[in-house]
């Protein structure tokens, strides 16, 4: 199963759901349609409504973060799992490097995934390292701890999917070179192998998807799908990925 997962960041207004409509057709009568799942994450105000909307549709609806407590508590304008849980979406984004940046640390992360999991929410927990990291030659360290300090053998891989997010690729249009992918994409599953066992959850790609360099991605089998952010905010764009992933 191959994954295509829209995050929308802070995009969208109810009207916006037109682009998922789109979507949804071309899914239907897409005659690869059995061969992946395609995910959306919009903003929390529109997570009801489009869960709602989408409930037995061809698209799953997820939330972008969740707060690292569970159920109702006095932080003010946070969102549980419990509360996302109930409003019908059927997984959140976790760890990404924007939310990091302002201030989710492995701890924080951790705790998210815990409480998303007790609510029965998938989780995209996503990974990556900046550029400094990347020329100082500690992407395969960093990606271990960020790794190693949140998930645990208990966690069950069913409801997880592990994105490798570089963050100098995300919103940039630099993609990296096709060996350094495969290289950290099987230091990845190494990595998860040794924390799980056997029955790994999915690894995907994101940064820069878009569909003209999928076709590239496609040729690296490890990579179980990809975390789409600028491009899935146009129905066409997001459609062109999976086209021509299955060209
Ligand atoms: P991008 O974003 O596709 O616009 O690079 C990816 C992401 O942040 O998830």
């Amino acid at each position: 199963m191959k994954y295509f997962i829209g995050n929308w960041k802070m995009f969208g207004v109810p009207r916006s759901i037109s682009i998922l409509n789109k979507i949804n057709l071309f899914i239907s009568k897409d005659r690869n349609r059995k061969k992946y799942r395609v995910i959306v994450t919009p903003p929390y105000t529109l997570l009801e409504t489009f869960s709602k909307k989408f409930k037995n549709k061809k698209i799953f609806i997820g939330s972008q973060n969740c707060y690292q407590k569970d159920h109702y508590s006095s932080n003010t304008a946070a969102i549980s799992p419990y509360m996302i849980k109930k409003v019908g979406a059927k997984l959140t984004l976790i760890g990404h490097s924007d939310n990091r940046a302002e201030g989710d640390t492995d701890e924080i992360i951790k705790n998210k995934v815990i409480f998303a999991l007790k609510n029965n929410l998938k989780i995209v927990f996503c990974i990556g390292e900046n550029k400094k990291q990347k020329k100082n030659k500690q992407t395969l360290s960093v990606l271990k701890n960020q790794l190693t300090k949140v998930l645990e053998k208990k966690f069950k891989t069913n409801n997880l999917i592990v994105a490798y997010e570089p963050i100098w690729s995300i919103g940039t249009g630099k993609i990296p070179n096709q060996d350094e992918l495969l290289i950290t994409t099987l230091h990845i599953k190494k990595t998860l192998k040794n924390i799980f066992g056997k029955k790994t959850p999915p690894v995907i790609y994101g940064g820069s998807v878009d569909g003209g360099n999928v076709q590239k991605f496609k040729k690296i089998k490890e990579i179980d799908g990809f975390l789409i952010g600028g491009a899935s905010k146009d129905s066409k764009k997001f459609i062109d990925i999976i086209k021509n992933y299955y060209r």
